[in-house]
């Protein structure tokens, strides 16, 4: 039997389509990518996490003469989220990426592993979240995060 795996996204020109909400997010997100330190990729990533209770939580991609020992953007956010607020669940995460100081015009992509982490704090949340890809010429956003991993791995199946 074949089967078909639809995504549900939101396409936007720009941050003033969003509602203000996520304008302030996506700035944030801009923000927090002052804070990159990324002189072996110069690529710069910022990600702005809103909590449930309107806390924001930034991270910005931290690199390492050894290499594996960096961290990406998303997870610097979620994880001191995760260290520093665990009882508020995520509401909104908003990412964006330049490459030697320009503002990538098409959205950065999370990694794998990123994603894995994302859809573990959407588990313990017990609710979706939704992730904002932001480029300066296009922004995604997507309202959970089985729409940038499906098929979620679940150990209890
Ligand atoms: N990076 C992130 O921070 N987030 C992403 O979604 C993609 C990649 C970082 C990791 C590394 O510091 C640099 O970007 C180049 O891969």
């Amino acid at each position: 039997m074949e089967q078909r795996l639809t995504i549900d996204y939101q396409e936007f020109d720009s941050p003033e389509q969003m509602s203000a909400e996520d304008q302030a997010l996506v700035a944030a997100a801009y923000e927090a990518k002052k804070g990159s330190y990324s002189p072996y990729s110069h690529f710069q990533v910022g990600a702005a996490l809103l909590l449930e209770d309107g806390t924001v939580v930034k991270g910005a991609n931290q690199e390492n003469v050894a290499y594996p020992s960096g961290l990406c953007a998303e997870r610097t956010a979620m994880f001191a989220a995760g260290a520093n607020y665990p009882d508020v669940p995520f509401k909104t995460l908003a990412i964006v990426a330049s490459d030697h100081g320009v503002t990538c015009v098409y959205p950065a992509s999370p990694c794998g592993s990123c994603r894995q982490v994302m859809a573990e704090y959407q588990k313990k949340n017990g609710k979706p979240f939704s992730i904002i890809l932001v480029g300066s010429k296009r922004i995604r956003k997507f309202g959970r995060v089985d729409d940038l991993l499906p098929f979620i791995f679940d150990s209890l199946g």
